[in-house]
């Protein structure tokens, strides 16, 4: 199948902006608090990717950025949604704690079913949605940041199926840096990121998976966001860009050099909402 063929699905999302975004503490090995951050490029990359997500014709809500939440510009961490209902995060590092009320806020305003965690889990960056799959498959990472718990936590919440992962790497800290949902039911992922089980739990299910190497997921190419047709993801992973070309896909590249010193790209930066 070819990008002319797959089907765009209309989606919402939530960013944040990189108003108050610094990398002053090291909580992945990516940050290195010695290399000073360019405020106003970062805000100018996020206001491209913003942009592009709008022109594709997606809704993008943003939520206000609050000072001393350097990382709240990575806004897919603040909550998960399937089908009205939020399941709330708990962060793992007490610098980011405070992120979790202000996407709790934004929901509750929102009439959303909100329902705050007991275990610690970081949204969206440790699950990722395939409303095609299995019925409505929860894939959910663990070993790094989300607490295992914090899946049959999720499942219980969600009335979805849960599959937990775990992630074996630092480098690949959160399920997003490793793994992408490309539409309804087909992901992409690097397995070198996963236990040797994990693997071949994710060979059984997604046979037809698009499979990255380190370097796509060095170059954060896995850390993407698909519409199911139009995959945006970073400029510097111009090979993964080929590869969900070659699977049928449209490859559009955004740079965001900035946010990757905080360990981050396009996923982290955008939350799927759904309603
Ligand atoms: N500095 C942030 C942290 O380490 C980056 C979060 C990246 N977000 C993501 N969804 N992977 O928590």
């Amino acid at each position: 199948m070819n990008h002319t063929e797959r089907l765009p699905r209309n989606r919402t999302y939530l960013m944040c902006p990189p108003e108050h975004f610094t990398v002053e503490y090291a909580i992945n090995p990516w940050m290195d608090t010695s290399v000073p951050v360019d405020p106003a490029l970062a805000l100018k990359q996020w206001s491209i990717l913003r942009d592009t997500l709008g022109d594709l014709g997606h809704t993008v809500h943003v939520l206000d950025a609050v000072p001393g939440l350097p990382d709240m510009v990575y806004a897919a961490n603040g909550a998960f949604s399937v089908d009205g209902t939020v399941y709330g995060a708990r962060f793992r590092y007490p610098e980011r704690a405070a992120e979790a009320d202000a996407h709790a806020a934004f929901y509750g305003a929102g009439g959303w079913r909100y329902a705050g965690p007991a275990h610690i889990n970081e949204g969206e960056g440790d699950f990722a949605y395939l409303p095609g799959a299995y019925g409505g498959l929860v894939l959910a990472g663990y070993g790094f940041r989300t607490d295992p718990a914090a899946h049959a936590e999720a499942q219980e919440v969600l009335g979805r199926p849960v599959l937990s992962l775990r992630l074996v790497d630092p480098a690949f800290y959160h399920l997003d840096t490793a793994l992408a949902a490309l539409d309804d039911r087909t992901i992409a992922y690097y397995p070198g990121a996963f236990s040797a089980a994990s693997q071949r739990v994710l060979a059984q299910l997604f046979p037809d998976a698009v499979i990255a190497d380190r370097a796509d997921a060095e170059a954060f190419g896995l850390n993407l966001v698909s519409d199911g047709r139009h995959v945006i993801l970073n400029t510097e992973a111009i090979a993964m860009g080929e590869r969900v070309r070659a699977a049928g896909y449209l490859p559009v590249h955004i740079d965001l050099s900035e946010l990757k010193r905080g360990g981050g790209s396009v996923k982290c930066a955008v939350a799927e909402l759904r309603p």
